[in-house]
């Protein structure tokens, strides 16, 4: 278990290694929502959607996935981090979450394979040569360039004025590619054993800790199993992220944080018991993945989480949050909700309806 034997509450702030406390242990998950200009620039229902889960009581607000090279964007709509031009959309967007109360963070995002050539207008790139997506493999001069990209993102993020930037190593885009036991056959030194798998990680998360001031909260995010990561893989890496003193957070994914590991139905294993229990000295371990409301962010609490990241209760009420805190018997209303319930909560058209076609059970 955790070092620590006290449990937070959901009120509580949470110190980190660098950077501003989180003034509660309800973060905004990364949510794609679509309602970006075709430049990557931010648009006002972006804004307006992200600005008023601040204002709902959430202690973190991160952006949905953006982009941090034009190849690598995956979806029409998505938010762009990855030129200077974008700098007036991300600094109007970190100073009014800041304004609201909350500390902010631009979740950085390359998608591989599962970028989107029609929508960047560039051939898709991958670790390995990929028949079925049409994807060519980087070379490593190429590699080289993509963390440089990942970099380029988390500084210009700094520079709009957002307390840290989140690295999307999880769900199958780039980062998680490359550590894809399966499919990851490199023989140079970016694929093949753990240790070449997870370079381009670690060489993105070190550049960014050396490219950015002492203060910016550096998070990554990971898939602990699927998208070819073993539980031992993603324990080994994880085990690595806590302690390489360079993150000031790590994120896991689980999708379902009660869920048992995958194929274990002996009942005796959650999978979130295999990540609370790593040692992870001054770094914070935070956990997403169906949290309906305050008892379940709780229990996460009580399991050795530091935080909870919430992402579908968060679309459903503005002010989950501040719900959550106040009542601890709170829940988020339930689903499928209509348009105008959504429009109520700040979700803009474009994001209504990609959550309409998208994903199962969110729209009427
Ligand atoms: C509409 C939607 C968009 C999402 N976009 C992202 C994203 O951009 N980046 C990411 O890391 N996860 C993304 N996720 C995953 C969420 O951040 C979250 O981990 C997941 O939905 C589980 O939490 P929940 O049950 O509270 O929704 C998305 C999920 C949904 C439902």
């Amino acid at each position: 278990m955790s070092e620590s034997v006290h449990h937070a509450t959901l009120a509580e702030p949470l110190t980190l290694r660098r950077g501003p406390a989180w003034p509660n242990r309800l973060a905004l998950a990364p949510l794609t929502n679509k309602q970006s200009q075709r430049d990557g620039a931010l648009s006002d229902d972006e804004q307006r959607w992200l600005v008023r889960r601040a204002e709902g009581g959430f202690g973190v607000v991160m952006t949905a996935a953006a982009y941090v090279s034009v190849e690598g964007k995956a979806w029409e709509g998505q938010l762009g981090v990855h030129d200077d031009a974008m700098l007036p959309g991300l600094t109007q967007l970190a100073t009014a979450i800041r304004a609201a109360g909350a500390v902010s963070s631009v979740q950085l995002h390359h998608g591989g394979r599962r970028a989107d050539a029609h929508v960047s207008g560039q051939p898709l790139v991958a670790p390995w040569n990929d028949a079925k997506y049409a994807a060519r493999a980087l070379t490593v001069p190429e590699i080289e360039h993509v963390v440089d990209a990942f970099i380029g993102g988390a500084v210009r993020a700094q520079e709009a004025g957002f307390d840290g930037a989140e690295i999307h190593g999880a769900h199958g885009y780039l980062i998680a590619q490359f550590l894809d036991t399966r499919m990851n056959h490199r023989t140079d030194r970016y694929g093949g054993s753990l240790e070449n798998r997870y370079r381009m990680m670690r060489e993105i998360v070190s550049g960014i800790r050396e490219a950015t001031s002492p203060d910016f909260q550096v998070g990554l995010r990971l898939s602990p199993e699927r998208y070819g990561i073993h539980l031992e893989d993603a324990q080994a890496i994880v085990g690595w992220a806590l302690e390489c003193g360079d993150l000031d957070y790590v994120d896991i994914s689980l999708w379902d944080a009660f869920k048992a590991p995958h194929g274990d139905d002996s009942g005796d294993r959650l999978l979130i018991d295999e990540f609370t229990s790593i040692p992870r000295g001054e770094t914070r371990l935070t956990v997403a993945g169906k949290i309906t409301g305050a008892a379940d962010a709780t229990w996460c609490l009580d399991r050795g989480a530091d935080a909870v990241f919430v992402g579908t209760g968060a679309i459903l009420a503005h002010d989950f949050a501040r719900q959550a805190i106040a009542d601890e018997a709170y829940r988020h209303p339930e689903q499928p909700v209509t348009r105008e319930h959504l429009r109520e909560q700040a979700v803009g058209e474009a994001f209504v309806d990609y959550l309409a076609t998208g994903w199962s059970d969110f729209v009427i």
